[in-house]
């Protein structure tokens, strides 16, 4: 439970608000690179922490990331004409680049110099793991991207996906770092088809504990939550999930199968934009890895190709089946992702959750920690302490953990026995 500032506190990411300004320490996933295919392409209108943009990609290739309300008279450049290194508006022809420098002014007269006052607020991107990076701070302090292992191994190995969901982007958050519910809701009752279709969870299938018991340790960029379970008389299964700041997870998947992360964006105070990336560190993706993930029946939503908005959606409950309820799995609902969805969209019936509400038991560990993270990050940089994960880039390097260990190892021996401790070189 949350008082209601705590939760206001959090939540809210709009400009000049104590999260929102944090959010803005940090590279951010904004979009997918192949949404902007080709030089010159059609530009992208998004919204970011409640600022609407329109990215584009210019004549040489390069992404610039501008405000989307033309500053002459405020015309949206989504209409735009991406042309010849930079985006004109139709309305009067203004054209700026990437940087946000006006270098046209065709209404106005040859000599006059007023272009050279005009400066359209732009943001520095990257392009790394086929997604565009976005960073909305301060210029004087932009850090480097985080070395998250997807974004630096070749690109033949990673499938990143892009959804929409309708809720704040902390109740997505809350739902990656709580083990605890993927023994329910995204219990699947025929353990064989649960094995074929979702990589890396075949121990999960097989636990009987329901009840993880969470350990959680502070990191350098952000959480590890350990939640083990008891397998048989010597073992525990651990599932070992990694929370990196700002709002990025890595889920527990066993050796040798693909490794997922998660990010969630604001977009708003009441949506978000969740990216979901699957790699695999040895080797290409195979043909067979993507059909699982096209399955829809794991960590992905099916998407709409043009919108990314979720077919399955509150319009339509879901797509709840209740015979398949009664016969097939937890929810009746078809994927992990799409029932997470459809119970992050509505939690005590709204897109940001009442946490004034709630009862939380010892199963919530994961999820009090988390929240404890942020809000001693948001009332530090309140009091004027910058955040210290953006300088630590090469921290961001690990992976989740999901095996069974003997039971008088610790939570720190089963890590020792899984992180990553990838070399540049190997890279
Ligand atoms: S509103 Fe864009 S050039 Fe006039
Ligand atoms: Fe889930």
């Amino acid at each position: 439970m949350l008082s209601q500032e705590e939760n206001d506190l959090l939540c809210c990411t709009g400009p000049g608000t104590p999260m929102g300004n944090l959010f803005r320490r940090f590279w951010l996933p904004v979009a997918l690179s192949r949404e902007l295919p080709k030089p010159d392409c059609p530009p992208v209108r998004m919204r970011i922490l409640s600022e609407d943009l329109i990215a584009f990609r210019n004549t040489n290739g390069k992404v610039g990331l501008l405000s989307r309300y033309c500053p002459h008279r405020g015309a949206s450049l989504f209409f735009g004409r991406n042309e010849e290194g930079g985006l004109r508006c139709v309305y009067h022809g203004w054209k700026f680049d990437t940087t946000g420098v006006c270098i046209d002014m065709p209404n106005e007269p040859a000599e006059c110099s007023f272009k050279h006052k005009i400066r359209q607020t732009a943001y520095p991107t990257r392009e790394a793991g086929g997604v565009i990076w976005a960073y909305m701070g301060p210029q004087e302090i932009m850090p480097e991207l985080p070395e998250l292992e997807w974004t630096l191994v070749p690109q033949n190995h990673v499938y990143v996906h892009k959804r929409f969901q309708h809720c704040n982007y902390l109740q997505n958050v809350e739902g990656e770092v709580d083990s605890s519910h993927v023994s329910f809701l995204h219990r699947e009752f025929r353990p064989e088809k649960f094995n074929a279709a979702i990589a890396g969870q075949v121990l999960l299938a097989q636990a009987k504990d329901t009840a993880p018991k969470f350990l959680v340790q502070e990191t350098e960029y952000g959480l590890t939550i350990g939640a083990r379970r008891n397998w048989d008389a010597d073992q525990y299964y651990w599932r070992v999930t990694k929370f990196l700041m700002p709002s990025f997870t890595l889920i527990p998947s066993e050796a040798g199968s693909p490794i997922n992360f998660t990010a969630a964006v604001p977009v708003d105070d009441k949506n978000m934009v969740g990216f979901t990336v699957t790699w695999l560190p040895d080797r290409p993706l195979a043909d067979n890895d993507i059909s699982t993930i096209e399955s829809w029946t794991g960590a992905y939503a099916e998407v709409d190709p043009k919108t990314f908005e979720p077919i399955a959606s509150r319009a339509n409950d879901h797509l709840l089946d209740r015979e398949k309820q009664r016969t097939e799995n937890f929810t009746g609902m078809r994927g992990i992702r799409e029932q997470d969805i459809a119970v992050q969209e509505d939690q005590f019936g709204g897109p940001v959750t009442d946490r004034t509400k709630e009862h939380l038991g010892t199963s919530d560990t994961g999820v009090i920690t988390l929240r404890r993270r942020l809000l001693n990050s948001v009332r530090n940089f309140q009091q004027g302490q910058e955040p210290p994960e953006p300088r630590k880039a090469t921290a961001y390097r690990v992976r989740p953990i999901a095996d069974i260990a003997y039971r008088n190892l610790s939570l720190d021996e089963v890590l020792d026995s899984g992180d990553l401790d990838l070399a540049r070189s190997e890279v």
